[in-house]
Formats: C-alpha cells, structure tokens, sequence
C-alpha cells in the first residue's frame, strides 16, 4: 500500500470519510465525512473563519446553493465553464482530455480543444482502461442543471462557486457596509461541478465545500493597510518568470511586491493570510508552495492569480486554494446582466477644485426669437459640449422641432466647481479554498509511521487546534474502582469544552495505538495510583512521553498544553517510557 492507499484505508476505519451511497452501489464524486472527519472539517473551517471573518472584520454570509439562470449567464458560467472531454471508441469511458496529457504538457489548461487532440495523437495516448482510440476533443459544461417549481417554467443551476453569491447580494452588502470602500463578504458551503474523472478521493468532488472570501476594493488603490503585518514573511514564490526556470524563488512579500512578483499590496496580503492559515492547520511548510498562474492558463476575469500548491505523495503537487485579483469582471456583468448600477460612490479625502466651462445662452435674444420655448432652448443649449457648439450652426431638436441657432447667441463662461468624489466599480480580490482538499492534504501532511516496543505504528500528528478528540479518557482496567474517576474527569473535561472520548475496550496499549491513529494528542490514562495517590498519567502521541499529574490539576493541564502555553516536558514528573504494548 502506498501512504495514499493507507490513508484513504485509515479514514474509512477509523471513521473520517469514505465514498458515499455505499449501500446503494456508490457514485464517483460524492463522500460522507464520519464521526472523526465532520469534526476535522468544522474545526479546519472554524479557524478559517478566525483568519478570513473575525480577525479581518469580514461578513459571513448565506445565499441559496441553486441559483437562477441569470446568473451563470452574467458569470459566464453557462457559456464558459466547461472542460475538455475526450471518449473511448472502444469501451465508450470518457475522460478529461487535458488530464491524459499532464505528463506531456505542463499547463494543459492553455492549450485549446484541438491542440490537446493533437498532443493525443502525436503522443499516440489512448484509452487508459482499454487502449482503444480516443474521439476529438468536445466541451462538456460542468454545472448541474434543475428545475425550479413543477412545470419546467424555471431553469436552475447548482452552484459551481459560492462566490456568485457575493457578487449578487453587492448592493445590499454596499449599504450594510454604509455605502464605503473596502469591505467583504465570505461564504463557506456547498458547490457542485459535474466532474468528469472525480477518481481522486475527496481532491476531485462532484459535491464538495467552498470557503471564498470577496473583498472589494477601490481599483485605483490597491494597497493595504495592514501590509506592514506581513511585509517580512518569507516564502516560497513560484512566479510566472520562476517557473520557466524551474525553480521556487524565496523571498519576503515585501521583496515580492516591490519587484512586481505579486501585482500589488492588497493580493499579497491575501495570499500572505492563506500561508499563515493553511500553516495553523497543519499544511508542512516544505510542502506547500504558492504557484502564480501563467497568463494563457488566467481565468477570463483574472488579473493575477496565485495558487497555493500542496505536495502530495501520490499526486504531486496540487492546488488546494486560488487568490485571485477579479478586477470588476464580475460586477460589470452582473451591471450589464440585471441593469443594476453596481458602481460605488468614493469620496475623495479633500475635493478637488477644478475650471469648468459653462455655457451661456444669450436669453435676451433667444427670448423674442423663440417667445414660450426660449427656457427650453436654452437648457437644451446649456446640455451641449464646448465641441458640440462649433461650427457654422447650432443645430437642437426641441420638443421634437429642428432648430438651427448662430454660434454669436452663445457664449462660455469659466467656472470653478468642486469635485467631492466619484463613480468607481470596485475591484474584487478573491481568495478561494477547497476545504475537501485542505483536510485531505492535513491528513496526508499529518500521518507518520514509526515504531513502537518493536511494533510499527500509524499516527496522526495533527495540531491540537484540529484534531477531532482532543483527549482521550482510558482507565486501564474496565473496573468500577477506576470507571468511577476515570468518567469524572471526561465529565469535567467535556464541561469545559473539551472534545474529549472515553474508551476501555482492549488492552491500554492498543487504546494508544487507536489515539495515535485518529491523531488524538493527549491520553489520560486512571491506574491504581488514582486511587491510591490521587494522580494520573497523561501521554503525549508524538513522544509517546508519560507525565504524572495531580487529579486536581489535569484539567488546567491539559487546557495549557492543548493552547501550547506550556511544554510537556514542564507539566508534570516524567515517568521513564511505559511498556505500551
Ligand atoms: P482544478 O483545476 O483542479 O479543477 P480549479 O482551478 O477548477 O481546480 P477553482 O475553480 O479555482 O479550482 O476552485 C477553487 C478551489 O476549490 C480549488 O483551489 C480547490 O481547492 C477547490 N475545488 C475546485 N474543484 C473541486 C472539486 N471538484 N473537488 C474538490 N475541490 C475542488
Ligand atoms: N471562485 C473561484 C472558483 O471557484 O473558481
């Protein structure tokens, strides 16, 4: 088995995912997260809301997972968002075209249909179950359609990215936000993409959850105030420029936008929050790297776009989120779309004073000229540009009448008028996570394998901030004497929040090994020196290091090594390493 295999095994066992329907014969796509892998995702999410809601001052919003034709047709999504699909003549199993040439092609999202049947056949691919020849290559839209109410009268699309639901509600947002640049809204939840090959696990999902953030901005300032936070972190680039030479170039974010390797202030700030989330989670430094897209690989309405890319063994790298800078692509088209004006009144710090040209209608002649429509004339007058008034003749149209009027009846005066603000269609950077692939790259980051009393072991080395138990409970015996306590300590764990088990199903050794499995940090173990010194002992998962605690304390402890405020090795007497077996 290979780590991949061996995960996937761990999470169906042990309870984290597993391929839905099982009963009914399944279908690729879909995954049901269990008693380990819900609590894993709420958490992985809870922290995301911590970077990207509380400690931005963003709003979390809710919006329909259907959404209306109108939409997709503003987003572009009914006529764009498709992949290339390619049959076998043979078996008739179809399949992404531009996957079956990743090998060939580094980016084969920039080749078009038929080059990617070219490469096909110049490569002489064919199928990969059956060998049979492949057909030319056709688009495939990906949004699952449905009706809307009984008689076919409303077309509905499932929502292929939570991000439309932002984008729709922006005049309602604009007010909540009282009427000022920037703010943002997020979404975490459900979106659906008819994959073609979802034969990944949870990284290609047909149903799968979204955590988008769209943060709209002034476009003609694209700073941000908090760069200084970020301005030091170094990390790995892989720009355009460094992937022709193959290699990641590490520097600061501050380095990074002063030689124009990330556009501007406000996408490396973004891209800065998304490193420091997906490292609070656990995602392995060294194993994560941030990708810019090529210009021809650019979705239609990105101006820059960087993709963290996560290691995988099995699968190489892969791109787990996308912060991209959506320019006003999609508020234009949903301007344009629904006849909506989505522009954003700004205020200018101080006005700004400048000479205008008015025009002066001569009212004493135009009055006995044109009598009851002179004050029409002359507003008409009035309306026209300094350009539109050159030439030989005037010429108007009022109340549907030509009128032809010499240049000598009017004349321009300059004035000075006092420009507060203006109309501005706000630009949106956008950072867009696929939590099914960010818990999947946790587990796989998370796993190690080591030894133990001459046993191979599997652990999970998750950071306490994610791990589904936070402790587990174990009496060594399942006796009443050690029961007693043992289920007081989980009641006053689970009073304080804690997600804490209780387990006394086989021997102690093979309850550790189950912890160490799941990833569950601390063991407290109720032995007879509970009762008869009142103490226990807690383990450590990673160390496999014992401490013995005062039963007055193990809750306070536990809370302080769970929050890292103290080291193991400081909480208490060492015991020299247990038999665990
Ligand atoms: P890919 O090229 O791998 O299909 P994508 O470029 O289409 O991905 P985006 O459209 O940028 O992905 O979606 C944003 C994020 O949503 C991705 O970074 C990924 O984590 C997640 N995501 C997209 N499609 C899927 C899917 N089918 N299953 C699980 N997660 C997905
Ligand atoms: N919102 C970006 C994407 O899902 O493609």
């Amino acid at each position: 088995m290979d780590k991949n295999e061996k995960i996937n095994e761990l999470a169906r066992r042990r309870g984290f995912l597993w391929p839905a329907f099982e009963l009914y014969g399944g279908a690729a796509g879909f995954f049901d997260y269990g008693p380990l892998g819900a609590p894993l995702k709420r958490r992985i999410e809870d922290i995301w809301r911590q970077y990207f809601v509380i400690q931005e001052g963003f709003a979390e919003i809710e919006a329909p997972t259907i959404g209306v034709e109108g939409i997709y047709q503003a987003s572009g999504h009914l006529s764009g968002f498709s992949d290339p699909l390619t049959g076998c003549k043979e078996c008739k199993e179809v399949y992404r075209a531009d996957h079956l040439i990743k090998h060939i092609v580094e980016v084969p999202d920039a080749l078009s249909n038929e080059e990617i049947y070219k490469t096909i056949q110049e490569n002489e691919i064919g199928c990969p179950e059956c060998g049979g020849q492949l057909t030319e290559v056709y688009e495939f839209n990906l949004m699952f359609k449905t009706m809307i109410g009984p008689g076919n009268k409303m077309t509905g699309y499932m929502r292929p990215e939570t991000a439309q639901g932002m984008f729709i509600n922006f005049p309602r947002l604009l007010r909540y936000f009282r009427d000022s640049l920037p703010f943002a809204a997020v979404q975490i939840g459900k979106s659906y993409r008819n994959e073609i090959s979802p034969r990944q696990g949870v990284i290609r999902l047909r149903e799968f959850t979204q955590a988008e953030a769209e943060i709209f901005i002034d476009p003609r300032d694209k700073t941000h105030p908090r760069f200084g936070e970020i301005r030091d972190i170094r990390m790995k680039f892989y720009s355009q420029a460094a992937q022709e030479k193959g290699v990641e170039e590490e520097m600061t974010f501050g380095e990074a936008v002063e030689r124009g390797v990330v556009a501007h202030q406000a996408l490396a700030y973004y891209v800065a929050r998304t490193y420091q989330f997906l490292l609070a989670i656990g995602v392995a430094p060294d194993k994560l790297r941030f990708r810019q897209h090529k210009a021809d690989e650019m979705a239609h309405y990105a101006a820059d776009c960087w993709d963290a890319e996560v290691f995988l063994d099995r699968l190489g790298w892969i791109e787990i989120v996308g912060v991209a800078d959506r320019t006003d692509y999609d508020l234009k088209a949903h301007a344009a779309t629904s006849k909506v004006n989505l522009s954003v009144f700004v205020h200018y710090d101080q006005p700004v004073k400048r000479q205008k040209l008015v025009v002066k209608p001569d009212f004493k002649s135009l009055g006995p000229r044109f009598k009851g429509k002179a004050k029409a004339v002359g507003e008409a007058l009035k309306a026209l540009s300094p350009e539109e008034l050159k030439g030989d003749m005037i010429r108007l149209t009022v109340d549907g009448e030509p009128i032809e009027i010499e240049p000598t009846l009017v004349s321009f005066e300059s004035v000075e008028e006092e420009i507060r603000g203006e109309e501005v269609i706000p630009h949106v950077i956008e950072p867009s996570f696929g939590i099914d692939r960010i818990l999947y790259t946790v587990l796989d980051h998370s796993y190690y394998e080591d030894a133990v009393d001459g046993e191979s072991r599997a652990v999970l080395k998750f950071l306490p901030a994610v791990a589904p138990i936070e402790v587990a409970v174990l009496p060594l015996m399942d006796r009443k004497e050690l029961v007693g306590p043992a289920r007081a300590i989980v009641d006053e764990l689970r009073r304080l929040g804690l997600r804490v088990d209780y387990d006394t199903s086989g021997s102690i050794g093979r309850r550790y090994r189950r912890n160490d499995e799941i990833g569950t940090p601390y063991d407290v173990t109720v032995d007879y020196e509970t009762i008869e010194q009142g103490t226990v002992t807690i383990r450590d998962r990673d160390t496999m290091l014992q401490i013995k605690v005062p039963l007055a304390q193990v809750a306070n402890t536990l809370q302080a090594l769970l929050c890292g405020t103290i080291k193991f090795e400081a909480a208490g007497t060492i015991l020299s390493p247990a038999k665990e077996a």
